[in-house]
């Protein structure tokens, strides 16, 4: 039960990559990879995602009580990448992206971006978890390949999905 080998045995659960996003006091954008995001529940519609006590994000997730989840494309790897770097709001130089009516980023070229509010933050282990309302749905209708991640390496549908 060492944590390279609890890494490697939860790597081999396959997953979609998520950026989430949020927003500082002052309005400027933040945001870090993840995929340690799940659907929770229906009525009402919820999701939770888990972060890093040691994230930058973290903080200022919890004080704007906000957070987009956008589902990465398969075209979007280098997105993944620079957002899976330590940095604040220059993560975001030279990224596309609108902000939602939540006030949170919704990044370009996603295959969904969901708005959500959290309702509940749980500590678990070194990670918090963070329970979200999902209140708005942005959906680009001509992206329809996730970006997947498996055993630590980023892989693609290669069309099956399609
Ligand atoms: C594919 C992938 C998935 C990741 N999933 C998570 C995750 O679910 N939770 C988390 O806290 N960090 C996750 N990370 C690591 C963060 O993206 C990384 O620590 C980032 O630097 C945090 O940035 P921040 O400190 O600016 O918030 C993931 C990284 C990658 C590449």
């Amino acid at each position: 039960m060492d944590a390279m080998n609890w890494r490697s045995t939860m790597g081999k659960f396959a997953t979609g990559v998520t950026v989430i996003t949020t927003v500082d006091e002052a309005g400027n954008p933040l945001g870090m990879t993840a995929n340690a995001f799940t659907s929770l529940s229906l009525d009402p519609p919820m999701v939770l995602i888990c972060v890093d006590n040691k994230s930058d994000t973290l903080t200022k997730l919890l004080a704007s009580n906000k957070y987009g989840v956008n589902i990465l494309a398969d075209h979007q790897e280098p997105l993944s990448r620079a957002f899976a770097r330590k940095g604040g709001s220059e993560k975001f130089e030279g990224i596309a992206y609108s902000t939602g009516e939540t006030g949170v980023p919704v990044l370009s070229g996603c295959l969904v971006s969901v708005e959500c509010i959290v309702k509940e933050a749980v500590q678990g282990g070194d990670h918090m978890i963070l329970l979200g309302e999902g209140v708005r749905i942005h959906e680009e209708a001509s992206v329809t390949e996730p970006l997947l991640f498996y055993r630590g390496k980023y892989e693609k549908l290669n069309g099956i999905g399609a």
